[in-house]
């Protein structure tokens, strides 16, 4: 019985999405391309990617079909940026049931106020309007995350800025379930994105969250076309009106993506004339410099980048079977894995009673 994971002292990442839509290039700064280079470094002993199909529903409840519909497409965005399923796990949440189970368990160690001011879930309640009428799995839905978390005893999250507050709460619950039934759960490290830009990318018009409904996202699946459509058409600086005015780079989208995205080898590539974007926005500053070269620019950096994830799309959309099948196997191993966690969590809650050989004789005592 139980703690294996634990005692060999592995490094294990467990992260994922929800299946509301298809994934975009906020997701890819934010935590996909980290996730790829986590995977290829060998550092890790077990890697869990999760499409977050049952918190999905949590406030999705009557749109169960458009769930249903990006599954599919959330896979093979994965797929398609690198995540490799000979090194990683991909799974469908809804498959392992032991994650609820664990959840409920969980929901006693934690108080109604302490989730009333976890600042995402008080943030999406005022975004969806929900105000006195949140649904119940709604509300308790940064429990059931530290359960997908605790699950694959994850040593590191690595998610976009977003989710800090459900990774501090996760490790809250470890903290008290290790306090209550002894040393049973592994804390887990949230690993944030490095650079800036990444940590929070606009969409692209400038405002501050990218949003299928506000029409301002550019996805990992959008032909080239799209992509130089979107940029071309990117919000920049209102006041840079001719060439030769001083540009502004606070708020200016182009130049945040370019934070994000580009490098050097970009430059003696596609821009020879700047060594590097800290001359490009030099230049910018100054005055001289206009908004379609830098935006041609962008398109370049950000061709080079989608490129390679569109193709091998291309190639997983000929085998949507072969995808099935990764999804298929993901699932069971995942649940394998949970299902261990959770005996071992009941063997602590000393609720293990057809495995504990000790109940018997206990009860046969006492009557
Ligand atoms: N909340 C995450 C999102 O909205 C998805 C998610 C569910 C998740 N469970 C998780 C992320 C566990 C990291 C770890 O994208």
């Amino acid at each position: 019985m139980g703690f294996n994971i634990m005692e060999k002292n592995k490094k294990i990442i467990l992260t994922g999405d929800r299946p509301t839509g298809k994934l975009h290039v906020g997701h890819y700064a934010g935590s996909l391309k980290r996730r790829v280079e986590l995977q290829n470094s060998g550092e890790f002993d077990q890697i869990f990617i999760m499409v977050a199909d049952a918190q999905a529903l949590t406030d999705n409840a009557d749109h169960p079909a458009k769930i249903r519909e990006n599954i599919m497409e959330v896979a093979l965005d994965y797929l398609s940026i690198g995540i490799d399923p000979a090194k990683s796990t991909i799974f469908i949440q809804s498959h392992v049931s032991e994650l609820t189970e664990l959840s409920f368990y969980y929901m006693n160690l934690v108080t109604v106020s302490r989730l009333q001011r976890n600042p995402t879930v008080k943030a999406e309640i005022q975004m969806r309007n929900f105000e006195t009428s949140i649904p119940v799995g709604f509300f308790t839905y940064p429990i059931s995350q530290a359960a997908d978390i605790t699950a694959f005893h994850a040593t590191t999250v690595p998610v976009g800025e977003d989710q800090a507050p459900m990774i501090e709460q996760t490790r809250e619950i470890v903290h008290k379930f290790n306090s209550v039934y002894g040393e049973t759960l592994t804390e887990p490290q949230i690993l944030l994105p490095d650079n800036e830009a990444c940590l929070r990318l606009p969409g692209t018009d400038g405002k501050a969250k990218m949003s299928k409904s506000l029409g301002n996202c550019i996805y990992l699946s959008d032909t080239e076309e799209d992509v130089r459509r979107k940029i071309m058409s990117m919000f920049t600086d209102p006041d840079h009106i001719r060439v030769q005015d001083p540009g502004r780079l606070e708020g200016n989208t182009v130049f945040t993506y370019l934070d994000a995205f580009s490098n050097t080898g970009h430059f003696a590539e596609y821009l020879p004339e700047y060594a590097n974007l800290d001359e490009l926005k030099e230049h910018y500053k100054r005055g001289g410099l206009g908004d379609v070269k830098v935006k041609k620019f962008l398109n370049s950096v950000m061709q080079e980048e989608l490129s390679p994830i569109r193709a091998r799309r291309a190639e997983h959309e000929k085998d949507i079977e072969g995808v099935y099948e990764i999804l298929r196997k993901g699932s069971t191993h995942a649940k394998e894995t949970a299902a261990e966690t959770l005996r071992e969590v009941k063997h602590a809650m000393k609720i293990d009673y057809f495995e504990d050989a000790e109940f018997l004789a206990e009860q046969k005592e006492r009557f």
